[in-house]
């Protein structure tokens, strides 16, 4: 790895260079890690107190007990609202499954709901259009969804209250589960919106699911960045994942536990995906290809991070279109859940499988292949990576998911980028008219 000479920059928000000095002496140096490596020890333990603190909740308070919150008015309820629900979730082939889509206004939720309804599966979306990133690209996805018949309920995975409701007037057989607060930067300054989305929501999905009956199957999103500072590659589903170097990854992990718990108590099936650095049309603003196409074309200055000792960072990056083949190819793998209304009948599906593209790129190359294809030369200036959650590497190992699920992802970097740009070019023409894109 260290022979690829470069550079990079990650997943996230635009960071604020010139905050981070880079350190001359190595002792300061070896101290920051002593006292970064005790601090995770201090939040690793932080979660796991939280997570039983949160199973013992759920077992404690019943959905029966949950104050009814929602009157008319709301944003949701009444018997439009309810008829709209039922007839996006009617399947259109008589072996089909009726799926909830969790985030579905999101961009991977966005490409599975679509892919589901297009073979004949009934989708109903759930999504809280939260202001994480440009709103107006989530509503745009909810229009592309809602001229293929999927309607997206508007709601948070923390409300049982609506969860009930929709488990009231639809049988799920699946729950896609794509809802979560994504970033590894975003939380050093928001902390509780994972807590929020990734802990507490996960938690609560699940206990309405496994009093659901029949209870569905579940297939959700975990994230690569459950190998934390694992040093071995390419990552393997059975490598350690007890070292996370971002809050995000840490709510990620503790919800692998959390679903383990779900599926040895109430024998609830489930997947986790985790998924590698997913790009490509509809996606994601606070990604680094998605800003550093738009900085690139406006000419701003894009900010490229060395890892320590000038070694590379790479991602394995994993397009869309294969993300979306390794959802749908879990979903259809899927047993069925054990349990009925909260009571486990036996033992059920647990998995997990790594969906990547076995092909780290260098963040260096990702700009010279945009740069290719915008024809625009980007103004480049290298920092060295702040020491606030991101990883250096990424490598999928994806035998499981080729063996179990038929996965064989077939779109290299440049294929991908080329259609994500024809996308972002399109996309912005558009909105330009309208807004303030
Ligand atoms: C989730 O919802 C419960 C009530 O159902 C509430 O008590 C709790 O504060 C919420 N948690 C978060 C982190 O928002
Ligand atoms: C990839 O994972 C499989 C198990 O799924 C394992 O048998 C194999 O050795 C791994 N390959 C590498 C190169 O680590």
């Amino acid at each position: 790895m260290s022979q690829l000479k470069t550079v990079s920059h990650i997943d996230d928000i635009p960071s604020t260079p010139g905050k981070f000095k880079s350190d001359k002496s190595s002792y300061i140096h070896r101290l920051r890690i002593y006292s970064t490596l005790s601090k995770l020890t201090l939040w690793s333990s932080f979660f796991l107190i939280f997570v039983l603190f949160f199973v013992f909740l759920s077992r404690t308070t019943s959905p029966a007990a949950a104050p009814n919150r929602r009157a008319l008015g709301d944003s949701w309820g009444g018997s439009d609202w309810e008829k709209r629900v039922s007839k996006s979730a009617r399947r259109s082939t008589a072996s089909g499954f009726t799926v909830l889509v969790t985030g579905a206004a999101g961009f991977v939720g966005t490409h599975v709901s679509l892919a589901l309804k297009r073979r004949g599966d009934g989708v109903l979306g759930l999504d809280n259009f939260n202001r994480y990133y440009d709103p107006n690209l989530k509503r745009a996805r909810q229009k592309l969804l809602d001229r293929a018949g999927v309607f997206i309920v508007e709601g948070d995975i923390n409300d049982s209250v609506l969860l009930h409701k929709l488990f009231d007037v639809v049988m799920f057989t699946h729950v896609m589960h794509l809802a979560a607060q994504a970033g590894v930067r975003y939380a050093m300054q928001n902390p509780n919106s994972y807590v929020h989305s990734n802990i507490a929501g996960f938690v609560n999905l699940l206990e309405v699911c496994k009093s659901a009956n029949p209870q569905p199957a579940i297939v959700w999103a975990s994230s690569s960045s459950v190998y934390g500072l694992n040093s071995k590659v390419p990552f393997s589903e059975k490598d350690r994942t007890d070292q996370p170097a971002s809050l995000y990854a840490a709510t990620k992990k503790a919800g692998e536990e959390i679903a383990h718990t779900y599926n040895h108590i109430y024998g609830l099936s489930i997947t986790g995906l985790r998924f590698f650095t997913v790009y490509g049309p509809w996606g994601r603003p606070d990604m680094a290809y998605f800003f550093f196409t738009k900085d690139i074309l406006k000419g701003k200055q894009i900010t490229i991070f060395e890892a320590p000792g000038h070694g590379t960072v790479a991602r394995d990056f994993t397009y869309i279109d294969d993300i979306v083949k390794g959802c749908l190819g879990a979903l259809d793998t899927a047993k069925k859940s054990t349990g009925s209304g909260g009571k486990k009948k036996g033992a059920a599906q647990f998995r997990i499988f790594n969906l990547g593209n076995t092909s780290p790129v260098p963040v260096s190359e990702l700009v010279r292949i945009l740069e290719k294809l915008l024809k625009v030369k980007a103004k480049k200036k290298l920092l060295p990576m702040p020491r606030n959650g991101d990883v250096k590497f990424t490598h999928a190992n994806i035998s499981l998911a080729h063996s179990e699920l038929g996965y064989r992802p077939t779109t290299n970097l440049e294929t991908g980028l080329r259609k994500f740009v024809q996308w972002y070019l399109e996309y912005s023409s558009g909105s330009k008219k309208k807004s303030s894109w």
